[in-house]
């Protein structure tokens, strides 16, 4: 079943392409976007990304989907020569949802015969995350994550590989993968090296923990928190309005440049090879995930994040 090999992966995220627009990166609710919700500010040089998927903002079909047309509407070589607007230099991902920024995968996509799609289908929605994330770094236009609510396994790998996070009170962030037999991929666990230091991405990884936004701003896994939602949003305008006016080449340049510090592609491959060298060990765990979240749902187990031991216990089956 998942003995895919890293080239078929890759091979089929290519098999999603940008629908054709003239200005293909600002669909929004209505038009194509289902699960991102876009508001543009400065003539188009801001988009703001309000995701909107159900109780846990949960990583699915349908906000990877539109994530994965959404970024590569941006590549350069697919933006058409006569679009209308030159690519916005600042997006902003944000949520309205009070508890989830962006949630976990879908547990579901990884359990055979769980959903209705084809092992073909779930293996390129895998590896369109895969490649999708990987745009953060390598797109011009800057990133930033303004998150007041959970950053936890694939959102937590969106916000560390975001050019820039801010968080409000209500942020949480963290990787429960390894309580479900898994690791962080999508250079998640590299990124968070480089932001914490080794022991630190050790303590928080290896145990599986959640913390909230005051922690993860003093230990550098967000650039600073905020003490209200309202505080936040007006931090993050004025940085974006301020980047918005800088011109787009210098942006692109130094993100360029800051990038170059890592972490390597190679060694995200080779995390990405170690999840799917797990995931027969992982699968039969995560049944009972699906149980203790009321399948997927803003439940008290889903929102404490395993910040509870008790929580653990009972993830790992002991309770
Ligand atoms: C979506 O975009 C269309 C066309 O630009 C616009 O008319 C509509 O008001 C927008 N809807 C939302 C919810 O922003
Ligand atoms: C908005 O952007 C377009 C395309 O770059 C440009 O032609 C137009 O002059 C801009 N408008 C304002 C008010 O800056
Ligand atoms: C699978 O398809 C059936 C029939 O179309 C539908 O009733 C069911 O809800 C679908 N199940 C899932 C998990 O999407
Ligand atoms: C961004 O900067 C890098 C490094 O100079 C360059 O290779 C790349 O072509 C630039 N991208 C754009 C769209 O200008
Ligand atoms: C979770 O989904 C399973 C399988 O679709 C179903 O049997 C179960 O009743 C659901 N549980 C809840 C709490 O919705």
């Amino acid at each position: 079943m998942f003995k895919t090999t890293l080239f078929q992966l890759f091979s089929a995220a290519i098999s999603v392409s940008a629908l054709s627009s003239s200005i293909p990166w600002e669909k929004n609710g209505t038009f194509g976007h289902e699960t991102l919700s876009i508001t543009r500010k400065n003539n188009g040089s801001i988009l703001r990304l309000n995701i909107q998927n159900g109780p846990i903002n949960l990583y699915d079909a349908k906000l990877g989907t539109d994530m994965t047309t959404l970024l590569n509407s941006l590549i350069p070589s697919n933006i058409p020569s006569n679009a209308k607007y030159p690519p916005p230099k600042v997006i902003v991902f944000s949520s309205d949802n009070p508890d989830f920024w962006m949630g976990h995968y879908d547990l579901e996509l990884l359990i055979p015969g769980r959903t209705n799609l084809t092992t073909d289908e779930t293996n390129a929605l895998f590896a369109n995350a895969v490649a999708t994330a990987r745009l953060l770094s390598t797109l011009p236009t800057i990133f930033i994550a303004e998150i007041n609510g959970h950053a936890t396994g694939s959102g937590n790998e969106f916000l560390v590989q975001c050019d820039m996070a801010f968080a409000g009170p209500n942020a949480v962030v963290g990787s429960m993968e390894v309580a479900v037999g898994g690791l962080q991929g999508n250079g998640g666990i590299q990124f968070l090296v480089r932001k914490l230091g080794m022991a630190k991405a050790a303590e928080y990884l290896l145990a599986a923990t959640s913390i909230g936004a005051q922690e993860a701003a003093d230990m550098g896994w967000v650039n600073r928190a905020y003490g209200s939602a309202k505080e936040l949003r007006k931090a993050v305008d004025a940085l974006t309005y301020r980047l918005s006016i800088l011109p787009a080449g210098a942006l692109n340049g130094t993100k360029t440049a800051i990038r170059a510090f890592g972490p390597n592609v190679g060694q995200s491959d080779a995390d990405v090879a170690t999840i799917l060298r797990l995931f027969p060990e992982e699968i039969p765990l995560l049944p009972r995930f699906l149980e203790l979240t009321d399948n997927q749902t803003a439940n008290a187990f889903e929102l404490g994040a395993l910040r509870d031991i008790r929580d653990v216990e009972k993830a790992e089956g002991l309770v």
